[in-house]
């Protein structure tokens, strides 16, 4: 079976570093981004350079007309899509509730959550016994903090997260029967773009990891390797579950 797979904020990160392991496996692979140009092009490049098929599609996730050119043009492109990953995603502006702005909240939600779902609503018009479709399988990028609330300051992005696990929960559920799997990824503090400013402070850097039972945050390619078995058929049972990749979670 051809396997096409979309990878939303695929330009940095866990989404890039999923895109370059997935092209390994065979994927075709379409690169969603919003401002990363040129990391997206060359996130193409590489895979290009192993012998491998992908493209880089600009759209932002808060705009639902983004998100369906985005579908349309990755089957143009590169045929039926088969295989989601829902890797973008922003942590707002940290602050605690009295500090919180309705605008950087809503997009927080439009992006973080509204976007996901729009994203798999797309994916579940294509892949769906329903509709026609032969099945698929969705991964969405979570995050340990919708476990506990999050770090302090980090309530809203929390809340974002709780939200995508249980939408992942009923989204599940509703498909299950229709050949689709979709499942949550819940990485723990990892380095990518998005923190590495503040891991660049040691001492924050040091109490993040005293509170890691191992000892350490995670890297892009461990949190790939994980989103890529629950994608594959390697989990052919498991839908509707939220798996941690965090050294343990926290100790809190
Ligand atoms: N790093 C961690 O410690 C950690 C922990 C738990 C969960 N996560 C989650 O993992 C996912 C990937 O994050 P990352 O750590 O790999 O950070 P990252 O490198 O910052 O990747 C996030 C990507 O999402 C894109 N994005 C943000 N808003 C978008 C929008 N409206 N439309 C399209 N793309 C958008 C960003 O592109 P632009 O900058 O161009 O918007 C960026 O390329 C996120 O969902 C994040 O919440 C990360």
């Amino acid at each position: 079976m051809n396997k096409t797979l979309l990878i939303t904020g695929g330009a940095s990160g866990i989404g890039a570093e999923t895109a370059r392991q997935a092209a390994t496996l065979g994927y075709r692979i379409a690169i969603n981004y919003r401002t990363r140009d040129t990391q997206a092009k060359k996130v193409v490049a590489d895979i290009e350079a192993r012998g491998g098929k992908a493209i880089a599609l600009p759209g932002d996730l808060a705009r639902e007309a983004d998100i369906v050119r985005l579908f349309a043009e990755t089957e143009t492109a590169l045929g039926p899509i088969t295989h989601l990953v829902n890797s973008a995603g922003t942590n707002g502006r940290r602050g605690r509730v009295d500090e919180y702005d309705a605008e950087v909240l809503a997009n927080l939600f439009a992006t973080n959550v509204a976007g996901l779902m729009l994203c798999c609503r797309e994916a579940a018009k294509r892949m769906s016994t329903r509709h026609g479709g032969k099945g698929g399988s969705i991964v969405n990028v979570s995050s340990m903090a919708a476990t506990l609330g999050g770090r302090l300051g980090s309530s809203a992005y929390a809340a974002s997260k709780g939200a995508v696990d249980a939408f992942t929960k009923g989204f599940a559920r509703e498909v299950a029967a229709e050949g689709i799997r979709v499942n949550s990824l819940r990485p723990g503090m990892v380095l990518t773009e998005m923190t590495e400013g503040r891991l660049k402070d040691q001492a924050f850097r040091a109490s993040i990891e005293a509170s890691i039972p191992m000892g350490r945050v995670g890297t892009s390619a461990e949190i790939a390797r994980a989103v890529l078995w629950l994608l594959s058929d390697e989990s052919s049972f498991i839908t509707g579950a939220m798996l941690d990749a965090s050294g343990g979670g926290y100790i809190i």
